[in-house]
């Protein structure tokens, strides 16, 4: 334990000193959780102790790809300004350290509380290929300093049912139990082992609590499990199936006693080409939601500047309709600095305003009488609007296009999801930032997130409707937002 504390303080030091040249990169977001420096991944650990969020995160200090996995911390009293602290978790041990392979460390969990500690359950890995991968506990009792437990690992293998794939323990607890749920699977299909305990020590593996059910996917990373009266719902990261590494939520009923999960429904939480292993945090009444705002096959320019990697903004998880909602959290109100328009009720042929590179834009529209054509929203460079992305609600296909190839660094997919408003308004609620955009339309009925790389900063937006007829705008309001971090 101690050689880990060295290595930690060692590290927090070169980071603040580096961190300072990276913070002033043109290619920082703005508003959005980025590292210091090096590489990052999935959200972890997600938790409000003792007054404060804790944010941690998949972690390489040392270089801007994937490596040896660290825990890096931040903390933050309204999930929107972020306070980086020491490194967290370090490889170290046996269970989460070998130098002589490629692949090892601290890999993705969570984190609870238990009395006044924050106790975090994470993967330790050392060559997944070749050894099974463990489930250990570190405990703090200063919320920065952790202590990995000596008896860990306290899940050494995975169950007869699972793989040595084992990984991404989500602790939750009801009443006085603390559960697991550890994503894994059988020969051809993910699935959710589960675990329970008393004491977060001794752990008893009470069986597979969800399968996938042929097309979501041959291993589940990264879980969540939201628990309601009346619909349960799991969300995991799937890889390969049809829904190849988009996060999906399945709902249905969760049986905790004699596992099981009898699926009702499933949706495609995110229909973006970053965003990946998002962690749900329940805190009070709410349930919040942070991903990686990126993904394995991504290219990641800002590597060049010496960092890699984002998170979304949080987003509050709702239920309705036996399904999940995805809205921006209400803190964000917070940092709307200077309102550069507000339209009611208008009507209009189209819509233009300049806009900044940090910027929140929120429309409702009235959809004119019998119309099935579509609804264009473009953000495009001032200088150089060849330089764009589209978003567009084609009302006829029932289908909602983002198309942010003129605005990327490799080609990538153009992003489509099916529309499922029925009503006679579209509601839209974009955030802009240096070099991302995550809209969510309808109320957060359907979500999109992308990396853009566009070349100029001051930006300009047009809204149309291809008839070029008049079309009324209910309410639209541009913000700046400000910079958090
Ligand atoms: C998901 C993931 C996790 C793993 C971590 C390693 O993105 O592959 O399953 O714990 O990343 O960094």
């Amino acid at each position: 334990m101690d050689s880990q504390k060295v290595n930690i303080t060692e590290l927090t030091r070169k980071i603040s000193e580096k961190g300072q040249v990276v913070a002033k990169t043109p290619s920082r977001l703005n508003y959005h959780f980025m590292p210091q420096i090096g590489w990052m991944n999935d959200p972890n650990g997600f938790i409000k102790y003792k007054g404060e969020y804790h944010l941690f995160y998949q972690f390489y200090p040392h270089g801007t790809s994937w490596g040896p996995m660290h825990w890096g911390h931040a903390k933050s009293k309204d999930l929107l300004h972020w306070e980086y602290l020491p490194v967290a978790l370090a490889p170290s041990e046996a269970y989460d350290c070998d130098p002589n392979i490629e692949g090892y460390g601290c890999f993705s969990g969570s984190a609870t509380t238990q009395n006044d500690d924050l106790v975090l359950m994470y993967t330790g890995d050392v060559d997944s290929k070749e050894i099974p991968q463990t489930q250990n506990i570190a405990i703090s009792s200063d919320g920065i300093n952790f202590d990995k437990v000596d008896l860990n690992p306290v899940i050494p293998n995975f169950p007869k049912e699972a793989t040595k794939d084992f990984r991404d323990p989500k602790l939750f607890k009801v009443d006085d139990t603390w559960y697991s749920v550890i994503g894994t699977h059988n020969e051809t299909l993910g699935e959710l082992a589960l675990y329970r305990s008393k004491d977060l020590l001794k752990w008893d593996y009470l069986g597979i609590l969800a399968q996938s059910n042929g097309k979501q996917g041959t291993m589940w990373e990264c879980p969540n499990i939201i628990l309601s009266d009346k619909n349960d719902f799991l969300i995991v990261s799937p890889m390969e199936g049809t829904v190849n590494q988009k996060p999906i939520y399945i709902s249905g009923k969760a049986n905790l006693k004699e596992p099981s999960f009898k699926q009702s429904g499933q949706g495609i939480l995110d229909y973006g080409n970053d965003f990946y292993a998002p962690q749900t945090m329940d805190v009070d009444g709410r349930h919040i939601l942070i991903a990686w705002m990126s993904q394995w096959f991504s290219k990641m320019p800002t590597a060049d500047d010496g960092w890699s990697g984002a998170m979304t903004i949080p987003r509050e998880v709702t239920i309705k309709n036996g399904r999940l909602y995805q809205t921006p959290i209400k803190e964000l109100e917070t940092i709307r600095v200077d309102q550069l328009r507000e339209i009611k009720n208008q009507e209009v042929t189209h819509l233009e305003q300049d806009i900044s590179e940090a910027s929140e834009l929120k429309f409702n529209l009235q959809i004119p009488e019998n119309y099935a054509g579509t609804i264009e929203l473009e953000i495009a460079d001032c200088e150089d609007t060849t330089q764009n992305c589209k978003l567009t609600v084609d009302l006829k296909k029932s289908e909602i296009i983002l198309d942010c190839s003129n605005y990327s660094v490799e080609q990538r997919e153009i992003c489509k999801a099916p529309y499922e408003g029925t009503g006679d308004t579209i509601d839209f609620d974009i955030f802009l930032d240096t070099n991302s955009i995550e809209a969510f339309i309808n109320n957060g009925e359907t979500t999109i997130t992308n990396r853009i790389y566009p070349e100029a900063k001051l930006k300009t937006m047009k809204l149309v409707c291809d008839n070029q007829k008049p079309f009324v705008v209910n309410a639209f309001s541009a913000w700046k937002l400000d910079k958090t971090i």
